[in-house]
């Protein structure tokens, strides 16, 4: 499971998917967040990216708070994944911290874990899988302001 990738295409766009790194936060598919047309996990495949426009799936993609979503123009060349050394912290609006880059993440009772290339850290306090995001600052309506 850790190392599956999967592809889908409108021709235009392919939409990345990596199942390991999915935290079923529900974002992409919830009628309210996503974008059901495209993304519905009771259906196979669960992914129909001819379901709306490349520009919307773009926008969507950008909203998995996890990065087990990503896409890549079919007339550019697929991004190689992330090498460097140095880690990057965004703060995802009305989200979590997403840290980019391979971390070791030390835990109350001492023990450490490795995360590789993009983890999501909760920054509502509502998480069930602290210290991580599992998508329940949507729900809870985490807000910034
Ligand atoms: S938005 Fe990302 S993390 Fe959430 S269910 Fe979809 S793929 Fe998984
Ligand atoms: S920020 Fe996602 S669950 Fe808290």
């Amino acid at each position: 499971m850790e190392n599956i990738v999967k592809k889908y295409t409108n021709g235009e766009v392919t939409i990345v998917w990596k199942p390991a790194t999915c935290i079923h936060s529900t974002i992409c598919w919830k009628r309210a967040t996503g974008l059901p047309e495209v993304f519905n996990p009771m259906e196979r495949p669960w992914v129909k990216p001819e379901g709306a426009t490349t520009e919307r799936i773009i926008e969507q993609v950008n909203k998995c708070p996890s990065g087990a979503l990503s896409f890549f123009m079919n007339n550019e060349s697929e991004p190689a994944e992330e090498t460097s050394a140095e880690a990057k912290v965004e703060v995802m609006p009305n989200g979590p911290l997403k840290v980019y880059g391979d971390v070791i993440v030390k835990h109350t009772d001492g023990k450490e874990e490795t995360k590789q290339k993009v983890t999501a850290f909760c920054r509502c306090g509502n998480s069930g899988n602290k210290p991580y995001c599992d998508g329940s600052h949507v729900k809870v309506g985490f807000r910034d302001e």
